[in-house]
């Protein structure tokens, strides 16, 4: 397998206390923090008991500002474009909320894997009049660049796209969709809640006005922690419906709002996840995150291939077999998905299983009520992987092997 990381997943997992209690394929859901995220969340909580909470504010500060610096490397931007908030839907939500105005037939376009949580943020501008259409997928399953083409007008007011769905191992054409947007003059959101840490990110490539994801999942940081990205010329367009006392100061005569993405942060956050955040986003910096990436496709893609051959297995991933991410989702027969995954947690094995709720477009146009998730990190090893089949084999047979003496009696 090509694998550039082999040597150091050995130290990264000696160095991740979850490593030694579960076999963990849930990094969709949230990964493992390492133990010095872990340290650095402490570290900060301990000066707030000892020093004052307010007084360990500057240490907290500065940590701050290096969690900033890194995620601004990971996207290829500057920190005055890197807000840090509590999750990737709050972000979506505060940069959708901001952009206000929606009136009649304003169409905003969405490919048919987004989010649930900002499809819900977007039902908000209907009652104003405004449309959310779908773009039609292509015959991988992906966002047709081509159809989305032939829907623009001028009352498309927005371009929203999740770049790899909640529910497999699809991955969208962001930057072509970007150029798109790019050369219509339309507004364009990426969720890249299961891109970041995952997949090389670069917004100037994207093209994209706002992006933003969880750090919790292959970027491995805290619960409670997200990056929000607005590209610099786009930010005055964006009027955040919430504002205090650090996102619009007050100058001496008006609290004016900032002119950096800071204009979308609270001034009392949890410094301690932030401090968290500035760790993991510097060891997957550190590591280098094509490296993760070809890790992960050494590693999902044989799993991928293997899974197939389980009888009453099936794949459910869209996109094209050997460009999909580490996400895969999949139904076995007999099986209800959340009973499967709890199954499998009885045994040390974690794994995600998803209703609609989550992709409700996608899902409902598939006719699939639920879907088990398998999500392969770079922390994950080839044992592992041998382990979860072996689990999976026993009880696909377990399953088989009853509903033909029922069915035989
Ligand atoms: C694509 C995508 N967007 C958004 C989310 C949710 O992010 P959050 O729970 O931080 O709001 C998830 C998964 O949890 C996701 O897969």
């Amino acid at each position: 397998m090509n694998d550039p990381l082999a040597e150091e997943i050995v130290r990264l997992r000696a160095a991740t206390p979850g490593c030694a209690q579960v076999i963990h394929f849930n990094h969709a859901g949230a990964s493992l923090p390492s133990q010095a995220t872990l340290d650095a969340i402490n570290a900060q909580l301990l000066r707030e008991a000892t020093s004052g909470p307010m007084e360990a504010g500057v240490e907290g500060a500065r940590l701050q500002e290096q969690a900033r610096h890194w995620a601004a490397r990971l996207l290829g931007t500057d920190s005055a474009a890197i807000a840090f908030t509590s999750s990737g839907s709050a972000a979506w939500g505060m940069a959708f909320g901001a952009l206000g105005g929606w009136g009649a037939g304003d169409r905003i376009l969405v490919g048919r894997h987004e989010w649930g949580g900002n499809l819900a943020c977007m039902t908000q501008a209907l009652q104003s009049g405004a449309r959310i259409e779908v773009i039609p997928c292509d015959e991988s399953g992906a966002v047709s660049v081509t159809a989305l083409e032939r829907m623009i007008d001028s009352h498309v007011k927005l371009i929203a796209l999740t770049w790899l769905p909640a529910n497999g191992g699809l991955i969208n054409p962001a930057q072509a969709i970007g150029e798109v947007a790019r050369r219509h003059g339309i507004a364009y959101f990426i969720d890249a809640g299961q891109a970041l840490g995952q997949l090389p990110c670069d917004v100037q490539a994207l093209g994209c006005d706002v992006l933003k994801g969880a750090a919790r999942k292959f970027l491995r940081g805290p619960r409670g922690t997200a990056l929000l990205y607005i590209r610099p010329e786009f930010m005055a367009r964006l009027k955040p419906t919430q504002l205090d006392v650090l996102s619009a100061p007050w100058d001496g005569h008006a609290f004016t709002p900032r002119n950096d993405a800071r204009r979308f942060e609270t001034s009392e956050v949890s410094l301690a996840l932030l401090a968290g955040l500035a760790n993991a986003l510097k060891e997957a910096m550190e590591l280098g995150i094509e490296g993760i990436y070809q890790r992960i496709q050494a590693l999902s893609l044989p799993l991928r291939q293997a899974l197939g051959q389980i009888n009453g297995l099936e794949l459910r991933d869209l996109g094209l077999p050997g460009q999909q991410s580490g996400l895969i989702a999949f139904t076995l027969e007999g099986w209800d998905v959340f009973e499967l995954k709890q199954r499998l947690a009885e045994s040390g094995i974690n794994l995600g299983a998803n209703g609609t709720a989550y992709t409700p477009l996608d899902m409902r146009a598939r006719d699939l009520p639920a879907i088990a998730r398998i999500a392969v990190s770079h922390l994950n090893t080839a044992e592992e992987i041998d382990t979860l089949l072996k689990a999976l084999r026993t009880l696909a047979n377990e399953r088989r092997q009853t509903s033909t003496s029922t069915s035989n009696p």
